[in-house]
């Protein structure tokens, strides 16, 4: 037993609902709490050293407290933490993140994924004068009304397809397709002329790991075109992190407006969404779709982001590169793992990103995914923390690899899934 985390976690129940901050943070029987964390690893309140693949749900590319990242902010901080008026700096980060995604001419940073995607949707919604969104089963973009239907993440951890207290009138408006269905989207749009826009992750990184099928994203893209809907490219776990360019880059594919936030700055709290100059001019005070946020741009997130960009974009080929083999190489080594347990099994990965799912089916949707084998992955969690492995503890989740990663740490980390899959199995 975890003495300390356990203490904790009881003191913290007592002021906090179910002791959590956000609900994927619970796993039974109590989650660890963290005392510090450094590149690759995370120490808990009973003093384990634990290879870290949770990685702020994706947000560490580069490692826990990576140095360029640290001095930026060390610097910032001698400054000032919040102005609350322009600087120079958020001009600076914006530059950047225009110039790496072509498909963005205009950005207005914000806060959070969910900020993001709230902002894009309103913004295709004031900017087409329409309502309805569609949005994909199992894709998850934050917890608010318009999106938290059928969504994947915690909500499908927790079995909540429609949040209680979420207004009807507002997720009655969504329309939801099946991922990887052309034709399934195709007809909603057939028989619906009311809709404001269409929003995807272009890699499904909140139901497990699930791959655009061949073409599908490209079909999405002319669909949308061809019916002047915007499309939004929901790249909050992918942008930065698949590439520089994000899963745009990666896919050759252009969407009217983009959301990112993890990878944007390897661990603060900062969101950005950006997108063609005349959907962006949109935007209070110049226009009338209204977004506001006393946190927006504040200094040290942006600090923290600016220092990102400009160490992903020094490192770019070697960093992606190196990452993309990594992963392959482990995704390959649990595959044959898995396969010499005799367990039925899928592993799903891409760039820095992988999950394993306990079915004997290929996981192309939300419901291959839910109908994975759930009390595996558990045992699975389970078993690789007890061996001082920390992946995110649902299925629905992904293991992401950082820059901070060995080939030392893959090795000892498929020490840990060998004696978990040994567990699965029994
Ligand atoms: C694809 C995607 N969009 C949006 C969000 C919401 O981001 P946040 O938790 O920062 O609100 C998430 C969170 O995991 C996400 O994975």
């Amino acid at each position: 037993m975890l003495l300390k985390s356990k203490k904790l976690f009881d003191d913290a129940k007592k002021v906090i609902p179910s002791g959590v901050n956000s609900p994927v943070r619970y796993f039974e029987p109590y989650p660890f709490f963290v005392k510090k964390s450094n590149g690759r690893y995370i120490w808990d309140a009973d003093d384990r050293k634990l290879i870290d693949f949770c990685n702020g749900y994706g947000a560490l590319l580069l490692g826990h407290r990576r140095k360029e990242i640290i001095s930026s902010v060390s610097k910032q901080l001698k400054v000032g933490t919040l102005y609350c008026a322009p600087t120079e700096n958020e001009t600076e980060l914006s530059k950047l993140i225009v110039k790496n995604y072509p498909s963005i001419d205009k950005v207005r940073l914000v806060n959070t994924g969910g900020e993001a995607t709230m902002t894009a949707i309103r913004l295709a919604r004031g900017y087409t004068k329409k309502n309805k969104i569609i949005k994909f089963e199992g894709c998850y973009h934050g917890a608010h009304d318009s999106v938290l239907v059928k969504a994947g993440s915690g909500s499908a951890h927790n079995g909540i397809s429609v949040s209680e207290g979420g207004l009807k009138d507002v997720s009655k408006k969504t329309l939801v397709a099946q991922y990887n269905n052309f034709e399934d989207i195709e007809n909603i749009i057939k028989k619906n002329n009311d809709i404001a826009g269409v929003i995807i992750e272009p890699i499904l990184a909140n139901m497990g790991l699930i791959l655009p099928e061949k073409n599908f994203l490209k079909h999405v893209r002319k669909l949308t075109k061809q019916n002047n809907i915007p499309l939004i490219f929901d790249e909050v776990v992918t942008g930065f992190r698949i590439s520089t360019g994000g899963a745009q880059k990666y896919f050759g594919i252009k969407p009217d407006i983009t959301t990112m936030a993890k990878a944007l700055s390897n661990g603060f709290g900062i969101a950005a969404v950006g997108g063609k100059k005349q959907i962006m001019d949109q935007l209070s005070p110049g226009g009338k779709v209204y977004q506001a946020s006393t946190f927006a741009g504040n200094p040290i997130a942006v600090s923290a982001a600016l220092a990102s960009i400009k160490t992903l974009n020094k490192l770019e080929n070697k960093l992606y590169s190196k990452l993309e083999k990594y992963c392959a190489r482990f995704s390959k080594a649990v595959d044959d793992l898995a396969t010499d347990f005799h367990i039925p099994h899928q592993i799903n990965f891409t760039s820095s990103m992988m999950q394993i799912f306990f079915s004997d089916k290929p996981v192309t949707n939300y419901e291959t995914s839910v109908n994975a084998d759930a009390k595996k992955f558990k045992k699975l969690f389970s078993t690789l923390l007890k061996n001082k492995v920390f992946i995110a503890p649902s299925q629905f989740e992904v293991v992401f690899l950082s820059d901070a990663h060995t080939s030392t740490d893959l090795n000892k980390t498929l020490d840990a899934y060998r004696i978990a899959l040994k567990a699965v199995k029994n």
